[in-house]
């Protein structure tokens, strides 16, 4: 009797320790300029955990825009069973096509966005922002305790005040952010790389939110995996988007290619100096190596100049920077961005402004430029 009591306190012991074991091999520690992180790879946490996590769920992305359409594909080439939720009537018709022409089968696996909802167990609010908040009733009500809601950006949670989004008790509330477009997402999965995303759990009903986060996330195709919070992902997202990722970028650009034309360079000058170089050259230079890679592989005279003007820049646009943080930290571009989604002609009105940028002199200038890329020819040995 004394033996076997033993003996299973022994066994219960081993258990938990390979299940501690497993859980923490799905991390590593990693130094990021001197600050530890963990994080998770393809390595600690394979395909095939995931697609064991994820055999009983149904996995239905609720939209086929960007973002949906990129994971849905990823985890379905994945072996992870997935459902679409798409409206296919008026301007949502294009997306139902488009999930279609990618091999859904009206009735089988894409069903306008309530019905697929009701079947999911694991819903991927995948719909535009300012859609999640107008939708939301209808959502909210196909959720099943123990479902999980899924987000890729913080924003429906954090913003709750203005967006109504206030999940039951008895569901998980998680989120994986890949760090791009879905563009890339799809393009980096179809080649064999990846899109770094976060991952986090806002609310764990069932004791399953992290693996099925995690599980999601290499699913989907990311490159690694870091943890956050929904408060800290859609911080800095709708900072580094505003920021230096797309507000700042087409800002400064635009705004050096305005110095040297009003100094009387041809458009094509000012746009090899300005964009052009950047792209094709020293920005390739960064990507595989990092900024001082880069400088070291430009000319003295160039080192000298841009670290003498680096902390200029830095220094004027700090405040810019630190302003759009507050901004957004405060809920006021998330007003913004509803505020600005309720006009019916929305859509209209941003494709509008993208081609008012698009029809600039410099943009239109950019267009002959890359016409007159010579076409990649495979050199011979
Ligand atoms: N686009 C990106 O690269 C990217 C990157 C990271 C995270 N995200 C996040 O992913 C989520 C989806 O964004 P996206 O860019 O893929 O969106 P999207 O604009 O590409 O697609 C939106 C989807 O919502 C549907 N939709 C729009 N209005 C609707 C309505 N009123 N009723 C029902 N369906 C409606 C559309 O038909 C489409 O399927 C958002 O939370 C976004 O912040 C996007």
């Amino acid at each position: 009797m004394i033996i076997m009591g033993v003996t299973n306190i022994i066994l219960n012991y081993l258990i938990v320790q390979s299940l501690w074991l497993e859980g923490k091999n799905k991390m590593v520690k990693m130094d990021f300029g001197g600050v530890k992180e963990d994080v998770i790879t393809r390595k600690e946490f394979t395909v095939a955990q995931a697609q064991k996590i994820l055999k009983d769920e149904v996995v239905v992305s609720l939209g086929y825009g960007i973002q949906g359409q990129a994971q849905s594909l990823n985890m379905r080439d994945n072996g992870v069973k997935v459902i679409i939720g798409q409206e296919k009537e008026g301007i949502f018709k294009k997306e139902w096509d488009k999930a279609i022409a990618d091999g859904w089968k009206p009735g089988e696996n894409l069903f306008p966005m309530e019905e697929a909802a009701k079947k999911g167990t694991i819903k991927m609010y995948l719909l535009t922002d300012a859609a999640q908040k107008a939708v939301w009733p209808k959502v909210k009500s196909t959720l099943k305790a123990g479902d999980a809601l899924y987000f890729s950006h913080g924003f429906s949670i954090v913003y709750k005040d203005q967006t109504g989004v206030i999940p039951p008790k008895d569901i998980d509330v998680i989120l994986v952010a890949p760090k791009g477009s879905g563009t890339s997402v799809r393009r980096n999965f179809v080649d064999g790389s990846g899109i770094n995303c976060s991952f986090a759990v806002h609310q764990d009903a069932t004791g399953k939110a992290m693996d099925r986060a995690k599980a999601l996330g290499i699913a989907i195709g990311a490159g690694y995996l870091f943890p956050t919070t929904f408060e800290k992902e859609v911080y800095s997202d709708l900072t580094g988007e505003r920021g230096t990722l797309m507000g700042a970028l087409a800002g400064i650009l635009e705004a050096q290619y305005n110095t040297l034309r009003a100094h009387g360079h041809s458009p094509s000058e000012a746009f090899n100096e300005s964009v052009e170089e950047l792209t094709q050259s020293l920005i390739r230079l960064v990507d595989e190596n990092g900024m001082d890679w880069m400088y070291c592989n430009c000319s003295e005279t160039a080192r000298i100049g841009a670290l003498r003007w680096r902390p200029r820049f830095r220094e004027a646009t700090q405040p810019v920077f630190d302003s759009l943080y507050e901004l957004v930290a405060a809920g006021e571009e998330t007003r913004i961005v509803l505020e600005k989604s309720k006009a019916p002609d929305y859509r209209q009105k941003l494709a509008d402004e993208l081609k008012e940028m698009g029809n600039s002199e410099m943009w239109r200038a950019g267009t002959t430029v890359r016409s007159l890329r010579p076409k990649k020819a495979k050199k011979q040995e």
